[in-house]
């Protein structure tokens, strides 16, 4: 009876019933009683479908979200298959590249190797047979093309092949080597230690003897650790190259025009050649800390923002070096020349010059000299304008004709120390009698 009212109660509301008037108060009670119960009832049905409807709505959006998700999941699952199957196939097609581009490189190798083997046979060890020059011009122009061809490992082995049998070292006869490398493509060979490795105390490296490398491309190369006896790297790029540690035993190094822009001479020491000549060469933001060179020419080479912190320079020529900005920080320089030198804005904090002149218009300006220590040098002609010379030890040091205005940290003691000051404008402007 319940289900079948609730059937009708489904359909339609409950009208209300006509209030008759003339009923007993009984009759009235008894009739909101009879129907209290449906209504009641139907209401509470109404509420509890609804409620079920909004469930299974809910369910029913539940599951379509549920089989949306599954939908996105799959969609997803397989992309990243496809995903996966493409890079798989990337790889093994790059593993193929890389091994089909390795046994290319070895055939280039091979191919060289077999062609310098024939000519050294029919044109002599030293390519001076019947057709010699011939013989030069091929030899250069198939080691051109091999080098350009061969990764880093298989240029430097290459390149001690050609050591060994002298066809890039220094020939008597023609000033230059059998084998010119002028242009060679040798950046990034590595003929030394690895670039920036470590190099425990006592470490001997290669030697090379009278090598010739005049002209050739050697950014980034590594010649770390490395020996060398009579060398030339004229007008040769030696960018980023690493020359950490290394050191000659023979009679000259020639950089002559060289490109050195940020090589690391870090701990090389230079001292036994007699000739050492970097002239007109660029050293701009070069690393050379604890560098030490004896005899070294740097006649008008250009070493902006280079680093030189703790370096030893000994007998040395800074002539119009342009040294703007360089970092000297407890560098050591004795019996050295500087003449029209651009030191502007160089920090020479706690630098130490013996016995060595800066003369006719070396610029100064700006240097910070601070804690600085001259022993018997000479500053004639100078222009120090705004230096820093905080607590500098000026002992026996000329300032001749010198402009010291505006700089700091000189004191009426350091002054006394000086040899002379004749002829030079004061920190404060004031000009010194000429004598
Ligand atoms: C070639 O050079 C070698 C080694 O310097 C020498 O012994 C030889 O006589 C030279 N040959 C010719 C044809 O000049
Ligand atoms: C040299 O090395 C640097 C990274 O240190 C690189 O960016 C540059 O391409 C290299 N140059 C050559 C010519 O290989
Ligand atoms: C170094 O080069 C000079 C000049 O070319 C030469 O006289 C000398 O013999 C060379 N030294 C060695 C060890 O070959
Ligand atoms: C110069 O080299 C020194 C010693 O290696 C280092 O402490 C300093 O930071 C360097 N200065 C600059 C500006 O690179
Ligand atoms: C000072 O350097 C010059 C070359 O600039 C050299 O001839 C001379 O022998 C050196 N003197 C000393 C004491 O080292
Ligand atoms: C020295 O440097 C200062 C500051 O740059 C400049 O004013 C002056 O003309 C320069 N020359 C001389 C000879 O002092
Ligand atoms: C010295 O330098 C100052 C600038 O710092 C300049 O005004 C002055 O003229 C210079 N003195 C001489 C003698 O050149
Ligand atoms: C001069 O150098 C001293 C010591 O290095 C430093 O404390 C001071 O700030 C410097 N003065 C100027 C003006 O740079
Ligand atoms: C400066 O040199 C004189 C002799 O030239 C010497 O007596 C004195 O001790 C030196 N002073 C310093 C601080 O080196
Ligand atoms: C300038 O400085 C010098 C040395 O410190 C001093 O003897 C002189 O009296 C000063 N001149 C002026 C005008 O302050």
């Amino acid at each position: 009876m319940i289900a079948k009212n609730q059937k009708q109660q489904e359909r339609c509301p409950p009208t209300p019933i006509p209030v008759k008037a003339g009923h007993t108060r009984f009759e009235w009670l008894k009739l909101v009683a009879t129907l209290a119960i449906p209504v009641a009832i139907g209401v509470f049905t109404i509420m509890n479908n609804f409620q079920q409807m909004n469930l299974s709505k809910s369910q029913f959006e539940n599951q379509l979200r549920i089989a949306n998700d599954n939908r996105q999941n799959d969609i997803r699952v397989a992309e990243e298959a496809r995903v996966n199957d493409l890079r798989i196939a990337q790889k093994d097609r790059e593993k193929d590249l890389q091994m089909a581009d390795n046994q290319q490189k070895q055939a280039v190798l091979i191919e060289y190797q077999n062609f310098l083997a024939e000519l050294l046979l029919k044109e002599g060890i030293r390519l001076n047979g019947s057709n010699s020059e011939a013989a030069r011009f091929v030899a250069r122009f198939k080691t051109l093309t091999g080098f350009s061809q061969l990764n880093p490992e298989r240029k430097a082995f290459l390149f001690k092949s050609l050591y060994e049998v002298k066809l890039i070292t220094n020939n008597d006869e023609f000033e230059s080597a059998i084998v010119s490398l002028a242009s060679a493509d040798l950046t990034n060979i590595i003929l030394g230690l690895p670039r920036d490795s470590d190099v425990l105390p006592g470490f001997k490296g290669p030697c090379f003897t009278n090598l010739h490398l005049s002209g050739a491309d050697l950014t980034n190369a590594s010649f770390r650790g490395v020996r060398f006896s009579n060398i030339t790297f004229a007008n040769a790029v030696l960018d980023n190259a690493d020359f950490g540690y290394t050191e000659d035993a023979g009679k000259f190094i020639d950089f002559q025009g060289s490109s050195l822009q940020s090589a690391n001479f870090f701990n090389a020491n230079y001292k036994v050649a007699y000739y050492i000549q970097f002239q007109g060469a660029k050293f701009n933001n070069a690393r050379l800390m604890n560098f030490i060179c004896v005899r070294c020419g740097f006649t008008s080479t250009i070493m902006q923002e280079a680093n030189m912190t703790n370096a030893r320079f000994t007998s040395c020529q800074f002539i119009l070096t342009k040294m703007l900005n360089c970092i000297m920080v407890d560098i050591f320089i004795k019996n050295s020349t500087f003449d029209e030198t651009d030191l502007t804005g160089c920090d020479m904090r706690g630098a130490i010059f013996e016995y060595t002149t800066f003369s006719e218009k070396t610029q100064l300006i700006g240097a910070d000299m601070s804690l600085i220590e001259l022993r018997h040098c000479d500053f004639s002609n100078t222009n120090l304008s705004g230096c820093n010379m905080t607590r500098a030890i000026l002992n026996g040091t000329s300032f001749l004709n010198s402009n010291l205005s505006g700089c700091v940290g000189l004191n009426e003691w350091q002054l006394r120390q000086t040899k002379s000051l004749a002829g030079s404008t004061l920190p404060n402007g004031t000009l010194v009698r000429a004598k």
